[in-house]
């Protein structure tokens, strides 16, 4: 199998992944929750990995890093923790349905939503956020890159407008935390939501919710915290605030080894050897005949990319990846029809996407181009 299907989680794992999660799968003991050596070393695995993702988005208080279900559950605390019925908040035409979705449920409560129109290559205008806000603005939500089109957005400039103006900003980093350099603080990010699956290399049930100093969005969840057990209401303590019931130690596990290989080798070096395999990418099937490739031709990108063949379903395009060449990737609307509508690729059932990954060889990439080459081929 050729997999190219990293932009919906990343595959294979490290082995020190694999190994984290078969040792903390054999500990005894609930982090704490009793004073058991398996209780104290299910805690040092939830410190370490707090202590890793801190210093990979760069911020100095490891209880800021709020563990959650995935990049989704982390989206929907960050969005129904910080608005109510009456705020407004500004988000693009390229999220994910982990943003919408939400926003359209507090749309229906009251809160007002302006969508601002991205551009398929260059994506949000720093100057349209500026000049949508509002006094009633209290928040500003973007992804960093679009999971269809890989389209980054420049949230330095963003934070530097929302920084000036005093409004909360949320950054959606599903595809770019551990791939692309994040740095929360510099870039005045006061939320920053990331999956631990994807270029983490953590396993599936990870997210985080990284919550700076500057706000504190009510919890989505509350319940048994191990310590603080006399208080009414979640404890104000971090990250115990937005932690509530037994936490995935085994997950969180693999995500600290994850987080680990990628600062061994630094997100920086990741990030400009994937920027070469993603030129060689783009540039190969934007040559072939009877390909149209969605979003950024040039520059810095995530590693998202879209295509279709002419006369060919996009479906029909990846089953025959799939099944005639072992080639893995995704199909449709990938969860994001806004990001379809803004490319125009919605009324076509989406795109074919293909997502190398840290461990996508130069072969496999050629690879693939000569299999859509000869799909393409046989339909001219
Ligand atoms: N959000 C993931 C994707 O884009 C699952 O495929």
């Amino acid at each position: 199998m050729i997999y190219l299907d990293n932009a919906a989680t990343s595959w294979p794992k490290p082995e020190t992944v694999c190994s984290a999660v078969s040792e903390a799968v054999r500990l005894g003991g609930n982090p704490g929750r009793g004073t058991s050596e398996g209780a104290r070393s299910a805690a040092e695995i939830l410190d370490t990995a707090r202590e890793l993702l801190a210093q990979l988005i760069n911020v100095p208080d490891p209880s800021r890093i709020i563990f959650t279900l995935n990049a989704t559950d982390a989206l929907n605390l960050a969005l129904k923790g910080m608005l109510s019925p009456g705020d407004h908040v500004i988000t693009s035409s390229m999220e994910h349905n982990a943003v919408t979705r939400p926003l359209a449920y507090l749309e229906d409560a009251g809160v007002l939503v302006t969508k601002l129109a991205a551009d398929p290559a260059d994506g949000v205008s720093p100057e349209a956020v500026r000049s949508a806000i509002r006094p009633e603005t209290k928040l500003v939500a973007v992804t960093h890159a679009s999971n269809v089109s890989g389209a980054l957005n420049p949230i330095g400039e963003i934070g530097q407008v929302c920084h000036e103006r005093g409004i909360p900003f949320l950054v959606d980093a599903s595809q770019t935390a551990g791939a692309v350099p994040i740095d929360a603080s510099g870039m005045h990010i006061d939320l920053l939501a990331f999956p631990g699956h994807k270029s983490l290399l953590g396993p599936a049930g990870t997210g985080v919710l990284y919550v700076s100093e500057r706000v504190s969005p009510l919890p989505l969840r509350s319940g048994g915290t191990g310590e603080f057990s006399d208080v009414r209401l979640q404890p104000e303590q971090l990250p115990w605030h937005y932690e509530a019931g037994t936490p995935n130690t085994i997950g969180i596990a693999g995500l600290a080894a994850g987080a680990r290989f990628i600062l061994e080798r630094s997100v920086s070096a990741i990030y400009h050897e994937e920027q070469r395999t993603l030129q060689t990418l783009v540039s190969g099937l934007a040559a072939i005949p009877g390909i149209t490739v969605y979003g950024p031709l040039s520059g810095p990108r995530a590693a998202a990319v879209s295509f279709n063949i002419d006369g060919l379903d996009c479906a029909d395009a990846a089953m025959i990846l799939e099944t005639s060449y072992g080639i893995s990737v995704r199909a449709g609307l990938q969860c994001a029809p806004d990001a379809h509508r803004t490319l125009g690729t919605f009324n076509l059932g989406g795109t074919v996407r293909v997502s190398p990954g840290l461990f996508t060889s130069s072969e496999e990439i050629e690879a693939f181009l000569s299999a859509v080459r000869e799909i393409s081929a046989e339909g001219q």
